[in-house]
């Protein structure tokens, strides 16, 4: 217990420092253009998000985010007239977000606040869509996070979230930096993502095991979409440009199965 809350005050410590995607723009902190560089970089690499998330199919639905980091999926369901609320686990990432609605005059949100997914601040079967993008893998008890979310979705209600893809290039290219390279081929994925992917104890899921965890709780219809990222693809040298084009074309042969985001969808039963 005491390592895992030790491991929590990690993450919470890592993401304090920069709110994710943040380090995509060069405009002052907090200004309109600052905010505008993070969401076009958001929305040019990962157009995928959108076709996920759906935002207009939620006006006036109850949505619930959990870990909205520096808030650009948190805005476009406020911009689309869901009844938003949302946590994180830092205060960097809540002033993010309420810098955002104040410089874009959107309508206020339903709750922000900084909480932990492992213990959601909320009743249960409240929420029309419970929400989380790349969140959940950094939670050092990713399982309860997962039972928190879908608790507190209504039954008939959807829950939406992004895992990482253990067996996907972008973690192989960080084997090969840090395991590999390094002269320590025997580590596993599951080190590399663990130690050399964004805060410290990181995890990745193959489809078998979030199907598996999945099976366990009060859900069905449950779908996943592998989405290749930006980092699934080789990188070090303009000479792997040709490899790089056979990797795709390999990846949409594949319907991206090693891509490094798996979306996962699925619709909460009445338990
Ligand atoms: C990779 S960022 C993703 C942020 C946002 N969803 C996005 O897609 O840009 C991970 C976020 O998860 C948050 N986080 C990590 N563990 C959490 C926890 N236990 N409870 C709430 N938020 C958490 C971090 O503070 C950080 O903002």
């Amino acid at each position: 217990m005491k390592r895992e809350s030790e491991l929590k005050e990690q993450v919470k410590e890592f993401w304090e420092r920069q709110s994710c995607d943040t380090d995509q723009a060069r405009s002052t902190k907090f200004s309109r253009e600052y905010f505008e560089e993070v969401e076009r970089w958001r929305y040019a690499h990962q157009p995928f998000i959108h076709s996920f998330a759906q935002f207009t199919r939620y006006r006036g639905k109850k949505v619930l985010e959990v870990g909205f980091g520096a808030g650009t999926d948190f805005i476009q369901w406020l911009r689309a007239g869901a009844v938003a609320s949302g946590i994180d686990l830092t205060q960097e990432a809540l002033e993010n977000l309420s810098h955002r609605i104040q410089i874009y005059h959107l309508p206020p949100p339903e709750s922000i606040r900084v909480a932990d997914a492992e213990n959601l601040p909320f009743p249960s079967d409240q929420f029309d869509l419970g929400y989380s993008f790349g969140v959940l893998h950094h939670s050092p008890n990713t399982e309860r996070a997962v039972e928190e979310l879908v608790r507190v979705i209504r039954p008939g209600g959807e829950l939406k979230m992004m895992l990482y893809n253990r067996r996907s290039i972008a973690v192989f290219n960080v084997w090969v930096k840090q395991a590999l390279l390094r002269g320590r081929p025997w580590r596993s994925l599951r080190w590399a993502l663990w130690h050399h992917m964004e805060s410290a104890g990181t995890k990745g899921y193959t489809r078998s095991e979030i199907l598996r965890v999945l099976s366990r709780l009060p859900l069905k219809d449950v779908q996943i979409q592998t989405e290749a990222t930006l980092i699934d693809q080789i990188v070090g040298s303009k000479l792997f440009r040709p490899l790089n084009f056979l990797l795709r074309f390999a990846m949409r042969l594949s319907d991206r199965r090693l891509g490094f985001f798996h979306c996962i969808s699925a619709r909460k039963t009445a338990s």
